[in-house]
């Protein structure tokens, strides 16, 4: 459930007609709703009720910082990928203890910013970052918590750009190899290991994928254990898919995905943490946008909008399907015809969707992409110097700019000319 509705024949975020922002943002705009954002943090909260647990929203999924300030107010955790993610965690209220660093690039740089400040754990996907881990730790006279990320080696069954649980993905350490890192990361000076990371992918839209994984995490477990690691903390990553296509897409819901946590790994007395990211942001925003013409082709018509996929990559990137809606709602028993949804962009990539069945939209008109509050703005561009696109966060019937758009003054000004061409 989401607070994006139509009333009185305007979609409306919580209590704030879109035609209302649009006027005084313009467009195209992301807008989220903070009852939504809310109430997807805490159905994982009750989802994980009974277990020893912290959320750890990935950031990566939607980082804007009024965003991050709402998690940490609420007292969720961080997973963050980059020393820019943890800056702004930190800059958000979000302190160290309460967040986890992944990914498979880490950088000294990186890892002594975040040893700073007390991090709770890095999540660590090889043997050459774990050595590089250990020197920044013993030069820094502390000691770095960690999980190993374990590569299971199981089917996600989602895309293959957002699957990272099969051997062939960069990710994490082949499980198979995992008692040997173990026992390389106890020797270690500066390591303490706490526990166990795996991810398999994002946008899983099926829960067998996570049974099979968690049971291997559990195996993985108790052999460690009797290898003498005082294994406490298992983190088992994010994914959980949503419903991009409303009316014929159901993936399992958070409080399912909470039963395989508890019957997998519940009876090992460790602490949980996971790392949602799509399924709390994803379907907490939109991306409005206006149409400019509507033009007819050679046996098909164009819907021609001022987004474009510098603003949302996703169709672009993963041929992903995002429901698109009039902003003014048609009225009933309206005919719908097929039509190509189009951005400016010179690329016939920049293609929103194809022979989409929509009721007639007009030059002027507003749509809405519905679950774009995740890996939308975050992915957008300035491509073909198109000014980045602003963030509105709405509450109740308040509605805050929280990213301005950046004026096109702005947008050049950050380039310079070299001395030697005056
Ligand atoms: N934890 C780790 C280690 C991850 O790599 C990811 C996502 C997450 C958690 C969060 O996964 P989520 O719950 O959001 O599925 N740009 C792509 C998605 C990339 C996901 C990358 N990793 C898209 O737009 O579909």
């Amino acid at each position: 459930m989401d607070h994006f509705l139509y009333r009185d024949g305007i979609l409306h975020a919580e209590d704030v007609p879109l035609t209302e922002i649009a006027a005084q943002v313009g467009t195209p705009f992301y807008v989220y709703s903070t009852a939504t954002l809310t109430r997807h943090y805490r159905v994982f909260q009750e989802a994980l009720d009974g277990l020893d647990h912290l959320i750890c929203y990935a950031m990566k999924a939607n980082s804007n910082m009024a965003v991050l300030r709402l998690f940490a107010d609420l007292g969720a955790g961080m997973d963050v990928v980059s020393g820019g993610e943890f800056r702004r965690a930190i800059a958000a209220g979000v302190p160290g203890e309460r967040i986890v660093f992944s990914g498979v690039g880490k950088t000294p740089g990186e890892m002594r910013l975040a040893l700073e400040h007390g991090i709770r754990q890095f999540n660590v996907e090889s043997e050459p970052e774990l050595q590089a881990l250990s020197q920044v730790a013993v030069a820094t006279g502390t000691t770095a918590p960690i999980a190993i990320r374990v590569n299971p080696d199981v089917d996600a069954r989602t895309h293959a750009k957002i699957a990272t649980g099969k051997s062939e993905n960069k990710f994490g350490i082949p499980i198979a190899r995992a008692r040997e890192v173990y026992a390389m990361a106890a020797a270690l000076p500066g390591i303490d290991v706490i526990g166990i990371d795996v991810h398999i992918g994002s946008q899983l839209t099926e829960l067998e994928p996570y049974q099979n994984a968690f049971r291997l995490v559990a195996e993985l477990t108790e052999a460690l254990r009797a290898d003498g690691h005082d294994i406490r903390r298992l983190d088992l990553g994010g994914g959980l898919g949503i419903p991009y296509e409303r009316a014929n897409s159901a993936p399992p819901l958070p409080f399912d995905y909470g039963r395989v946590v508890k019957e997998t790994v519940g009876h090992l007395g460790c602490e949980i943490e996971i790392e949602p990211g799509r399924l709390i942001a994803g379907n907490a925003g939109l991306m409005v946008a206006s149409t400019i013409y509507v033009k007819e082709g050679e046996g098909r018509s164009f819907l021609i909008l001022d987004g474009a996929m510098n603003d949302l990559i996703r169709p672009a990137m993963y041929e992903a399907h995002h429901d698109i809606v009039p902003v003014v709602e048609p009225v009933p028993g309206t005919e719908q015809q097929p039509i190509d949804i189009v951005g400016p962009v010179c690329e016939s990539g920049d293609t929103f969707a194809k022979q989409r069945l929509m009721p007639p939209v007009a030059a002027g008109d507003l749509v809405a992409f519905r679950s774009a509050g995740a890996y939308g703005a975050v992915m957008a561009s300035e491509y073909n110097s198109r000014p980045l696109v602003p963030e509105v966060l709405v509450h109740g019937d308040q509605f805050a700019v929280v990213r301005a758009r950046p004026t096109y003054e702005e947008m050049i000004e950050r380039d310079s000319i070299p001395a030697w061409m005056d």
